[in-house]
């Protein structure tokens, strides 16, 4: 949960990884002794957090096979975290291997993952660049080697959006993504809202390693703006396992009470 903030730069294997526990938990490889020991601890007071994982990495599976189908072949997901289990690319490449998948995220730790999980793999590259310069995104030649901006891209923005504070104006940092876009595009996003046990997560990763991850949680009516002119398909912003579920999708007793919500807009 070593947020990265405009400055970092230094590689901090101390520190318990957001993006490690994630990929422990959906079981991935890219995990140290710090990451697996945190896990393990938030699992106690927080039983049900990989839960959520497992779900919101089933619908970014669901949701990358609904764009493929529509004829999508260039993916920009941004804030990526480690492309392992359920990765974007994975499940591109099962349909069409010539599909092109831009990882974009802040973390070195993620950039040194991502070269080895993608070493060899055409068509897919990290860049690590901070989402919220946009310019620094959309003007890399690595993104622009890959990604024909003329054409159908899907931005995806899966639990990312949550580490921007409401003073950091999220809505027009979407904005300006979804105004690069051509038509026919799309904007996938996911996001946690309230939870009494990620706070609870929360909290511990605090008593245990001092300032909390700073993290906006957003309720979906909240989440409208961000697909502000774009059409939102349906079913809407919904809690992520009532997202076109799919019959082999693991399955909750009450899926509209899980605080993960998602939608996908299409720009017309
Ligand atoms: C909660 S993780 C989600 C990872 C992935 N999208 C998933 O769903 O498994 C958020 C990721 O966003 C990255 N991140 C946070 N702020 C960022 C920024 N300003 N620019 C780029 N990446 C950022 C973090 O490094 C982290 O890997």
């Amino acid at each position: 949960m070593a947020l990265p903030g405009p400055g970092a730069g230094q590689l901090d294997t101390s520190r318990p990884s957001i993006a490690r526990i994630r990929d422990y938990w959906l079981g991935g490889t890219h995990h140290d002794e710090a990451d697996r020991g945190f896990a393990e601890q938030i699992v106690v007071c927080a039983p049900h957090l990989p839960y959520l994982v497992r779900a919101q990495n089933a619908f970014v599976r669901r949701l990358v096979r609904y764009l493929i189908e529509r004829g999508v072949r260039q993916f920009l997901d941004l804030g990526s975290g480690i492309p392992d289990v359920g990765a974007v690319h994975r499940v591109a490449h099962e349909v069409d291997p010539g599909a092109k998948v831009v990882y974009v995220d802040l973390d070195p730790a993620i950039e040194q993952d991502s070269a080895e999980l993608l070493a060899g793999v055409d068509n897919v590259t990290l860049l690590r660049a901070d989402v919220r310069r946009t310019d620094d995104v959309l003007g890399a030649p690595a993104v622009n080697e890959l990604i024909d901006f003329a054409q159908p891209v899907a931005v995806l923005m899966i639990e990312f959006l949550l580490h921007l504070q409401d003073s950091e104006d999220p809505a027009d940092l979407v904005a300006s993504y979804s105004s690069a876009l051509a038509s026919g595009s799309y904007l996938g996003i996911a996001h946690f809202s309230q939870d009494e046990q990620l706070q609870e997560g929360l909290t511990l990763f605090s008593r245990m390693f001092g300032a909390p991850p700073a993290v906006t949680l957003r309720e979906p009516g909240e989440l409208v703006r961000f697909f502000t002119g774009l059409e939102l398909v349906e079913p809407g912003i919904v809690p992520v396992p009532l997202w076109k579920p799919g019959p082999s999708d693991e399955h909750v007793r009450n899926p509209e009470l899980v605080q993960v919500h998602a939608g996908l807009g299409r720009k017309s």
